[in-house]
């Protein structure tokens, strides 16, 4: 068998992964896409075959355009592009989670500042939370209190901001004080089972929970109500290797985002779980 890895950065992750690779003697080879060209009209990217390409760039962009060239000449990448669109995209997320009557925040959508207050006024109301479509590690990511405060930050963006910033995307705040209770879950799902999960819990001075600012990990045991929302939610974006998060309302769980190329060292960590085992153990199985 043979396994591509699409990088733009030789991560943790994909550390593990070499390792995994070469405890199982498995030919492997590293696709860095800041080194090369792709030749748009030639039918074969690459000398030999791919088995299959796991698609870990860190830059989304990147892997998305990378995966949609691999993708139109034949090959299979994990996750497919469709998925990396979605998921990458908090406002399709939203909108194939709704379809799929999938359990998710309340959230509205504006492309100027002035309806976006209406919209929190009129529907979110105070506390908002205003997301960029797409972004990760909680980056960009603020809580309107007030009006001053939302003003302020729309007001930035309209003015600072790229054109993908310009979008408001505004959701309800499902945030909690107890200090006991994670403020957000993170569930790794690959195939049809969710193999790892953990709490994670924001540091005291922020909102958000997001390991990459402060935010620290717990595992947690994966009960019904967790695993069939996780799995709904993945299937909806027809992932093979995703990473949902959930946050509750009162006590229902919604899910916030589905990460499609979802990062393993804190839950890794968290559960002692070898998770880049698992991941090959899916590609054995699935596309060996
Ligand atoms: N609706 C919300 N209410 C309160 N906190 C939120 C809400 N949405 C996200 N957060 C917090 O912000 C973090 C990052 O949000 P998320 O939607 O997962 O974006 P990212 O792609 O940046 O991880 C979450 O882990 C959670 O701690
Ligand atoms: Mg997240």
């Amino acid at each position: 068998m043979k396994i591509g890895i699409l990088i733009n950065r030789v991560t943790w992750e994909v550390k593990q992964l070499i390792t995994e690779f070469e405890k199982r003697k498995i030919n492997y080879n590293l696709i860095n896409n800041q080194k090369l060209f792709f030749r748009l009209n030639k039918e074969k990217e690459f000398e030999g075959r791919y088995d299959v390409i796991l698609e870990r760039s860190l830059s989304y962009l990147r892997g998305l355009y990378t995966t949609a060239i691999l993708e139109t000449k034949g090959y299979n990448i994990v996750n497919n592009y469709n998925c990396l669109n979605i998921t990458g995209n908090k406002l399709l997320t939203t909108l194939k989670l709704i379809e799929k009557n999938i359990p998710t925040p309340k959230t509205c959508v504006s492309f100027k500042p002035e309806p976006a207050i209406g919209a929190i006024k009129e529907e979110i109301k105070y506390p908002a939370i205003l997301k960029p479509i797409i972004g990760s590690w909680g980056r960009l990511i603020a809580k309107l209190d007030d009006y001053t405060s939302a003003m302020g930050n729309l007001e930035c963006r309209e003015v600072m901001g790229n054109v993908l910033q310009k979008i408001y995307y505004i959701q309800e705040y499902l945030g909690h004080q107890d200090s006991n209770m994670p403020t957000d879950l993170r569930v790794f799902v690959i195939g049809k089972e969710c193999i790892a999960a953990m709490g994670r819990f924001k540091p005291e001075d922020d909102f958000r929970s997001n390991i990459a600012i402060g935010g620290t990990a717990k595992k947690i045991d994966i009960n019904k109500d967790i695993a069939k929302i996780s799995l709904s939610a993945s299937n909806a974006v027809n992932g093979e290797i995703v990473g949902v998060d959930l946050m509750r309302k009162q006590n229902e769980l919604k899910v916030i985002e589905i990460n499609g190329t979802p990062q393993f060292r804190a839950i890794a960590t968290s559960t002692k779980m070898n998770i880049a085992g698992k991941i090959v153990d899916f590609l054995e199985n699935t596309y060996g």
